[in-house]
C-alpha cells in the first residue's frame, strides 16, 4: 500500500523485496541505486575535512556471500515486475558492481551497455596511496535476450551536440541547490537520471526505483511525463522524496536539450488526489495506472 499517492507517482515505505512481491502493475523501466556496502570504517574527504564513511546502517556489508544473496533476491524480484521489453539500470562501484553483473547473468538478463559515470568534482584521496576514485559504473540490461528494448537514439544524439552518445558520461555530483528539500548521503545528480529516463523510456511509461533515497529518479520521471513508483525503507527519505515530487509536479521545467522552448515553466495545476496518507485496496493499486 503506498504511503503517498498522486496521479503520476506512488511511494511505498518498506523493504523493496516485499513491496515488489505485492506489486500488480508491471513496469517499463527500473533504475536501482542499491546499497554499495562501503560503510565499513574507511575514511573520505568532505568539504576539505577527513570524515568516516558512514552512509547508514543500510550500507554496511554482511560479507560477500550475504551481500550477493541480497543482490540476487532483489534483482530476481525486479525481473518479476518488468514488462517483457522493460530494461533495468543499476549503479555501483567496485564494492558491489561485480556481484550485480554476475547476478544479472545468473538470472538471464541481457546486458546492453556499461556506462562509466565520470565525476569531475570527486573528493580527493586523503591517503595518497591510491588513485582518486572519480567514477561509478552503470549497467543497463534488458529483461532477457528476447526483449525489444527502447533506445531513444536520436534524443541522445541531440543531447550530445549531434554526435552519437558514448558510454563515458561526465556529470558532476549534485550541487547544494539539488538538495533544498533535505539531505541524503548518496543522492544522485538529476542530470544523470534525466539522461537515463530520456534514453530508455517514453512518455506515460512506468519507472520504478526500489531504492528511492531522496527521489532523484522520481523527479526526472515526472519532469518528462513518465509515471513513477518509488520504494524506500527509511521513513525520513520517503518523506523527503514526497516533498521533492510534490514540488516538481507543480512546476515542470522542460530542458532546452529536449524542447527548443528553453526552460519554459509549465503549470500543470493540481495533480494531487491526496497529499495525506492514502491506503487503497490491492485492486485499486493494479487499476490506478491503467
Ligand atoms: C544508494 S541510496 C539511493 C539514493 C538515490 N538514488 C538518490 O538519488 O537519492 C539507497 C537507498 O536504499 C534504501 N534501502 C536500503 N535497503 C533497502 C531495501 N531493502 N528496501 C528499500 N530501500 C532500501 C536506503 O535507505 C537508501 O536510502
Amino acid at each position: 500500500m503506498p504511503i503517498y499517492k498522486a496521479s503520476n507517482f506512488k511511494l511505498f515505505h518498506g523493504d523493496c523485496i516485499k513491496v515488489m512481491s505485492d506489486l500488480h502493475s508491471p513496469v517499463d523501466m527500473i533504475f536501482a541505486d542499491p546499497p554499495y556496502k562501503l560503510s565499513n570504517g574507511g575514511f573520505t574527504c568532505q568539504s576539505g575535512k577527513k570524515v568516516s564513511v558512514n552512509k547508514g546502517k543500510w550500507d554496511k556489508s554482511k560479507g560477500l556471500a550475504e551481500d550477493h544473496k541480497f543482490n540476487l533476491q532483489w534483482l530476481n524480484m525486479c525481473k518479476e515486475v518488468m514488462n517483457p521489453n522493460a530494461t533495468i539500470w543499476i549503479s555501483g562501484t567496485y564494492h558491489i558492481i561485480y556481484s550485480i553483473g554476475f547476478a544479472l547473468h545468473e538470472l538471464g538478463f541481457k546486458i546492453l551497455n556499461e556506462i562509466a559515470w565520470f565525476k569531475p568534482n570527486a573528493s580527493p584521496n586523503l591517503s595518497c596511496r591510491y588513485f582518486t576514485a572519480s567514477h561509478e559504473t552503470l549497467i543497463w540490461a534488458a529483461r532477457d535476450k528476447n526483449s525489444k528494448h527502447i533506445f531513444n537514439y536520436q534524443e541522445m544524439k541531440k543531447m550530445n551536440g549531434g554526435r552519437q552518445m558514448r558510454s563515458v558520461w561526465e556529470i558532476p555530483s549534485p550541487s547544494k541547490k539539488e538538495k533544498i528539500y533535505g539531505k541524503h548521503p548518496t543522492q544522485k545528480p538529476i542530470a544523470l537520471l534525466e539522461r537515463i529516463i530520456l534514453s530508455s523510456t517514453n512518455p506515460e511509461q512506468i519507472v520504478l526505483d526500489p531504492f528511492t533515497g531522496s527521489g532523484t529518479t522520481g523527479e526526472a520521471a515526472i519532469k518528462f511525463d513518465r509515471k513513477f513508483i518509488g520504494i524506500e525503507k527509511e521513513k525520513e527519505y520517503i518523506d523527503l522524496t514526497f516533498r521533492r515530487l510534490k514540488a516538481v509536479s507543480a512546476i515542470r521545467t522542460i530542458p532546452s536539450r529536449v524542447d527548443n522552448d528553453c526552460n519554459k515553466l509549465v503549470s500543470i495545476g493540481s495533480l494531487f488526489e491526496s497529499q495525506e496518507q492514502y491506503y487503497p485496496s490491492r485492486s485499486e493499486i493494479s487499476q490506478s495506472f491503467c
